[in-house]
């Protein structure tokens, strides 16, 4: 076992793969959704297979942005970037939360951000990224994201300001 959440058990079952395990079947076909959905997507882990109550899926091998922020002490302009490449595909896979956690965005040994857990991709309603706000402010991030954010993107910015 790799990961034991609310909702579910992962289990690693070869080397590239894992297999979710969901304790609801309502969680099941939500996720199951927001991923088939997802497959046009770089951030969405490849999906192999799935059954009564599980998902085959990519193995995603990184570190979170969790573990990246505790580890480096700051967000650059470039992992800026790649932040709101992620936030801008769920936008475009027409998901209709626009937000994710910390430690639900995997960085591949690439450099390109996977992300995991999408049950909520479309029963939540987030225009503004407010849980991924949270945990950058678990390490005092926000602020050096926000900057970022507001020079590479300032129409973004804006409308995050007017929204929260
Ligand atoms: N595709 C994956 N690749 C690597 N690790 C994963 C993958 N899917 C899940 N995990 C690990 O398992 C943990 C729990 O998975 P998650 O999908 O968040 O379960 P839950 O829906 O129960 O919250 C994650 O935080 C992560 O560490
Ligand atoms: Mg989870």
């Amino acid at each position: 076992m790799i990961g034991d959440g609310k909702d579910g058990e992962i289990y690693k079952v070869a080397d590239d793969k894992v297999v979710k395990y969901f304790f609801k079947e309502e969680t099941h076909q939500r996720e199951l959704e927001a991923m088939q959905i997802g497959q046009t997507s770089s951030i969405m882990p490849r999906l192999y297979e799935f059954g009564d109550n599980y998902i085959v899926m990519e193995f995603v091998k990184g570190i979170s942005l969790a573990r990246h922020m505790k580890r480096q002490g700051q967000i650059d302009e470039d992992m800026t970037k790649k932040i709101l490449f992620v936030l801008d595909e769920f936008k475009r896979l027409g998901f209709t939360r626009w937000d994710t956690e910390v430690r639900h965005m995997l960085m591949n040994e690439e450099g390109e951000f996977k992300v995991i857990d999408h049950k909520r991709a479309f029963t939540s309603d987030s225009p503004v990224p407010t849980k991924l706000f949270k945990g950058m402010k678990k390490f005092g991030l926000t602020g050096e994201f926000l900057e970022h954010v507001k020079n590479l993107n300032p129409e973004l910015h804006y409308a995050w300001k007017k929204l929260k």
